[in-house]
Formats: C-alpha cells, sequence, structure tokens
C-alpha cells in the first residue's frame, strides 16, 4: 500500500497548478507542452485535483462549465499506476462537480489508449460517440477519439 498523501484540489491561482504543465508533459497522453500550460489553462474555470508525496504523483485536470464538468486530462506516474490514485483523483473530482451543480463529466479519450478506456469504463463512463482523426501520432497518424460520459445523478 502506498503513502501518498489524500488529493489536494488545486486553482488555477495556486502557485503548485504550474507544476502540472511539467507533469502533463512528462506522464499524460501527450498532448501538453509545459511552456504552454499557463497560456492555455490559466483560467480560473480550470482546476485540478492532484495527489504528491514530495513531488506530484497523479494530477487530474478540469472545467467546470455550468451543467458540464470537461475532464481535460488525467495522468499518473507510471510507477504508481494500478494503485488506484485515479480512481481516487476522479471521486474529488465527482465531489466538486456534484458541489458546482454540474450534470455530468464528458471527457475525451483516444480511441487506442487502451488503459485509459479501461479506467473510464470501470469508473461508470459511458461511449457517446467518436470524433474521426481527432489525434495525431507522432508518425503523423491519425487516431480517432471517444467521446464519455458520466451522468452524475448515476454516479
Ligand atoms: C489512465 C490512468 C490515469 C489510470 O491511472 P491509475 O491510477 O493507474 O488507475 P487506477 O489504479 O485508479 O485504476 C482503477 C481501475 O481502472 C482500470 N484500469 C486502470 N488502468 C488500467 C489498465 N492499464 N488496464 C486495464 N484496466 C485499467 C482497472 O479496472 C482499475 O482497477 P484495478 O486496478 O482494481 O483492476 C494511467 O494509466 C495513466 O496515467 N495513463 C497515461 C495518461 C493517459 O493516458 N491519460 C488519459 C488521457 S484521456
Amino acid at each position: 500500500m502506498i503513502q501518498a498523501d489524500t488529493p489536494i484540489q488545486l486553482s488555477a491561482t495556486d502557485p503548485a497548478y504550474q507544476g502540472l504543465g511539467s507533469f502533463f508533459d512528462a506522464y499524460g497522453y501527450g498532448r501538453f507542452i509545459a511552456a504552454e500550460f499557463s497560456k492555455q489553462f490559466g483560467h480560473h474555470s480550470y482546476q485540478a485535483v492532484i495527489i504528491q508525496k514530495s513531488d506530484i504523483l497523479g494530477a487530474l485536470l478540469f472545467r467546470l462549465t455550468g451543467a458540464e464538468c470537461e475532464i481535460i486530462e488525467i495522468a499518473v506516474a507510471p510507477a504508481y499506476r494500478r494503485k488506484n490514485l485515479a480512481r481516487r483523483m476522479m471521486d474529488d473530482c465527482v465531489k466538486l462537480a456534484t458541489k458546482a451543480k454540474a450534470e455530468r463529466l464528458i471527457l475525451e479519450v483516444a480511441d487506442h489508449n487502451a488503459p485509459a478506456k479501461a479506467f473510464y469504463q470501470n469508473y461508470g463512463f459511458k461511449p457517446i460517440g467518436r470524433r474521426p482523426r481527432y489525434y495525431s501520432d507522432d508518425a503523423g497518424g491519425k487516431i480517432d477519439a471517444i467521446i464519455m460520459e458520466l451522468w452524475l445523478s448515476k454516479a
């Protein structure tokens, strides 16, 4: 059993929030460039839940937009995967979204990202659509995105 701290909520104005750019750049799905993180996600509508010891072990970035809570990214450092860190962060995100009166969580996941799809499905997200050729891989290939949702009343 790892001794990670409990999840911490961060707003875009918290100093620690800036560390998320490097974390997602290193361990996220590959859509993040650390140097551009503040410009893209420095807005007050974005928030994060992180789990850390001395370093960040896991992070979940989300945006509350009225009735929806959009999951922007979730990642766990490789050595800490399959230890329920992502589940614990998602639990906190659900609590925050429920408190903000959001009705559902929504996200996009690359069709070939089996670990992430398994995690979301296990958590209760359901696929509701597909965005063809939404992501590019390193070789310039195109990958579909699957849109998934979780209704909070059914969570
Ligand atoms: C997806 C990711 C965040 C999951 O984090 P995690 O902390 O390992 O997930 P958890 O331990 O909370 O998993 C909870 C459950 O989800 C499912 N799951 C998670 N990872 C899985 C995997 N690699 N294969 C199959 N099922 C998986 C399992 O049901 C798991 O429960 P179990 O371990 O008791 O079987 C992690 O693999 C990751 O950081 N991936 C790289 C970044 C990424 O692709 N992010 C998603 C962008 S859309």
